[in-house]
């Protein structure tokens, strides 16, 4: 039977993707026929670790060592991945983090931050999707057929989190770019889309799901009632990055466990 998720001939590129959402979402590209998978990291390691998981189910996995918030770094890297893939459909912005790992239960409030960590928010979360969709822009533009940028932004930028203040705007601000990106870019055929998850069970967030109160409480506030695991994100943006979703841009798509509809 034809697979409607095939992604056969397509070349992607996938940001923040050596671990976590990102690695599962070039894993399941792969999977699906993708024939290049562009996988950036600012950790070298992990870029080439998951480019060779990638390049193992067959398709070619191609490391793309840049920290997003650079933007001349981004502009050369991405245009030398694409130029070496000859071409770009699907570029999935998903580099992103709420605060060091570490930290994650033990955030400063608002009022005792400033310019300094607000940069740090900004710099990945926007930033870091404006330098990539830019840089990758060119060569999306010049390929041909349907075309797809995926941001994976975050639940915290509707409802707004208080420990995560400048992160929920950061991420509410990338839902409004991209709805604006929507319609500049449809004339081009190239369609963008948003995925707003609730927790995902990644390395990022591995503290704060290391603790079990702070589970038990989300959990009451999910239909399904279970941590959202990288697949169910991935799922989702196989789809929009695929012909099955072609008459679909300027969405966003929660990916939630049904938080959406408790809120
Ligand atoms: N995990 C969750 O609960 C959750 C919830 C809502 C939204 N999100 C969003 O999903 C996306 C993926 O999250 P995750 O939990 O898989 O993260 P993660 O921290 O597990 O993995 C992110 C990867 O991105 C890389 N990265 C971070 N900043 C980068 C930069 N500036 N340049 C290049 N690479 C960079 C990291 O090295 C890491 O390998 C993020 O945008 C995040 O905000 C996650």
């Amino acid at each position: 039977m034809e697979d409607i998720l095939s992604l056969k001939g397509k070349v992607a590129l996938i940001s923040g993707a050596g671990q976590g959402v990102g690695r599962q979402v070039a894993l399941h590209f792969a999977a699906h026929g993708c024939s290049t998978v562009i996988v950036n990291d600012f950790f070298e390691k992990r870029a080439r670790s998951v480019a060779d998981e990638v390049s193992a189910l067959g398709s070619k996995g191609i490391p793309a060592v840049v920290d997003v918030t650079d933007f001349d770094s981004v502009m050369k890297v991405v245009d030398g991945a694409a130029s070496e893939a000859g071409g770009l459909h699907i570029l999935v912005n998903n580099a992103g983090n709420a605060g060091p790992s570490d930290k994650l239960d033990d955030l400063p409030p608002f009022w005792e931050t400033g310019p300094d960590e607000w940069q740090r928010w900004l710099g990945t979360n926007l930033y870091g999707v404006l330098n990539v969709t830019r840089a990758a822009l060119p060569a999306m533009m010049a390929s041909q057929g349907d075309r797809s940028i995926v941001n994976v932004i975050s639940d915290a930028g509707r409802v707004g989190e208080p420990g995560l203040v400048v992160y929920s705007g950061a991420k509410a601000a990338t839902a409004g770019l991209g709805r604006g990106l929507a319609k500049a870019l449809g004339a081009h055929k190239i369609r963008v889309n948003s995925v707003s998850l609730a927790s995902i069970n990644t390395p990022g967030v591995s503290t704060m799901l290391d603790n079990p109160e702070h589970v038990k409480k989300m959990l009451r506030q999910y239909i399904i009632r279970r941590v959202g695991e990288p697949q169910d994100v991935a799922n989702m943006i196989l789809f929009l990055a695929s012909e099955a979703s072609s008459w679909i841009s300027g969405q966003t798509y929660p990916v939630n466990g049904g938080y959406s509809v408790s809120q």
